[in-house]
């Protein structure tokens, strides 16, 4: 059977956990694993734009010996209107592997359907399921490895309906880990992944929170973390994007309430002064590069567990 990471509830606890262990191995030994050693590839397929995911999955394919075959929507046909099934039919006889930034969930989930090789989410609109993983090795190498995420306390602040809000309600749950998400009740999440988060928060013994009041969410929190106000696709809200999350906005004296030791996270791109500030990004309780690097060891692994299995 064909695996794929479409979201972060795709894995496991346990399988969640492999991955992340694999990914800290293969942060020590960046070329440890050759499964696509040929080379072999991997399509990477682009409809909004990136650095990091961009970077880390060219680099991360061509450390595991393999051929990144990096596609923008601009330039390929899909941009004129060649149906999904039908690019996934083309990919799915050439490459070993399919990773997609795109618009919507049913959209990479019809590519999945039809593909038989893995196909893993690079971001949607719900979900952003690689960067939790690598957000998770981040808030693992802070705390001690892999085992200090279960209890560990992640409070996410702003926007509760977009893809990091709801990235990080399942994954966190699934590490059982504490997750609150504070938000304008405006903007909460989708209340379907709340509801499965729930379930997976006490299948694993985690808990879940939404809360509109960003003081109560960081309090004792071991990981704080923000993202954009605006997501990509919402240019055109910007404007009315600001007002009300103003009172989210990731400040120095939002960091003083959180546990000792906490640690800010942050996917990236970041708007300094908007929803965090430079004090907190640029400050020692940032982890937003390492972050940013763990992407890589984080995708690898996950590339290299998904071809193993499938
Ligand atoms: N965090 C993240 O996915 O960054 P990019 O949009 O630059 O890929
Ligand atoms: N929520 C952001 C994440 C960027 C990596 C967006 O979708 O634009």
């Amino acid at each position: 059977m064909t695996r794929h990471f479409l979201r972060d509830d795709d894995l496991t606890c346990l399988e969640q956990r492999e991955v992340l262990e694999l990914g800290l191995a293969l942060k020590k030994d960046r070329l440890a694993l050759r499964p696509l050693a040929g080379p072999k590839a991997v399509a990477v397929l682009f409809d909004k734009q990136s650095t990091r995911t961009r970077v880390s999955f060219a680099v991360g394919v061509a450390e595991l010996g393999g051929y990144p075959l990096i596609i923008d929507a601009a330039g390929s046909q899909t941009g004129r209107g060649e149906s999904v099934a039908d690019t996934a039919r083309v990919l799915t006889r050439q490459c070993s592997a399919i990773v997609w930034r795109t618009y919507a969930q049913s959209d990479i989930e019809e590519m999945a359907a039809v593909a038989t090789v893995p196909v893993i989410n690079a971001l949607t609109d719900e979900f952003h399921p690689c960067q939790v993983l690598a957000d998770l090795m981040t808030l693992a190498e802070a705390r001690g490895g892999i085992g200090g995420l279960k209890g560990a306390k992640l409070a996410y602040l702003g926007d509760g309906a977009n893809n990091m809000a709801h990235s990080y309600l399942l994954g966190c749950a699934i590490a059982g880990m504490e997750v609150v998400v504070a938000t304008p009740p405006s903007h909460m999440p989708d209340p379907t992944v709340v509801g499965t988060a729930r379930e997976l928060a006490i299948e694993n013994g985690g808990a879940v929170e939404v809360t509109a009041d960003p003081l109560v969410a960081v309090r004792g929190a071991h990981a704080v973390a923000s993202d954009t106000w605006v997501s990509m696709g919402m240019e055109g809200e910007a404007a009315e994007r600001e007002l009300p999350f103003v009172p989210y906005q990731v400040t120095q004296e939002l960091m003083d309430q959180a546990a000792p030791g906490a640690i800010f996270l942050h996917c990236l791109p970041a708007y300094r002064g908007k929803e965090v500030t430079s004090e907190v990004i640029d400050g020692p309780a940032s982890r937003v590069w390492d972050e940013a690097e763990n992407r890589l060891h984080a995708q690898k692994a996950l590339l290299a567990w998904l071809l193993e299995r499938s």
